[in-house]
């Protein structure tokens, strides 16, 4: 099956998943347990703005790092970019965040309300060059439904 495809297989049963529910973090534990399972990604999970850093929430995969600082790495990159944040290879991006040596690529997403950055989800891979414009694209949508 196509990724395009995964993805819009996806897009409604997240969106059952989170209509009955307004709480932000149970939602957030539900979508990276469904993108974790649909796609196999080695790191599925959400940090969540916290003040001046971001703070672990919830995720499926390894053990990660708990606090990453307002532009540090690629999610504090997403951060303070307020927006997606593709990287191929994970080596070549100065300041990225090893969590896990077994991470090559990675996917942040911010998550934005009320033109402010609430929390980023962020994807890693053990494969090279895994994200691109179709994961950006449905990942925003995804994050759009919390
Ligand atoms: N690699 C991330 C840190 C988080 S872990 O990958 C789960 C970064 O550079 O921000």
């Amino acid at each position: 099956m196509t990724k395009h495809k995964k993805y819009q297989t996806l897009l409604p049963q997240v969106e059952s998943l989170v209509a009955g529910e307004t709480d932000m973090i149970a939602n957030m534990a539900n979508v990276a347990a469904a993108l974790h399972e649909a796609f196999g990604f080695w790191w599925t999970g959400f940090y969540r703005v916290d003040v001046q850093q971001l703070v672990l929430g919830p995720f499926q995969g390894p053990i990660a790092c708990t606090r990453i600082p307002f532009g540090r790495g690629v999610c504090g990159t997403a951060w303070q970019r307020a927006e997606t944040v593709i990287v191929p290879n994970v080596h070549d991006f100065a300041g990225h965040i090893a969590c896990s040596s077994a991470s090559n690529s990675e996917i942040v997403v911010p998550v934005i309300r009320d033109n402010r950055v609430i929390a980023v989800l962020d994807i890693d891979s053990t494969a090279f060059n895994t994200f691109d414009e179709t994961d950006k694209h449905y990942l925003e949508q995804i994050v759009g439904m919390l």
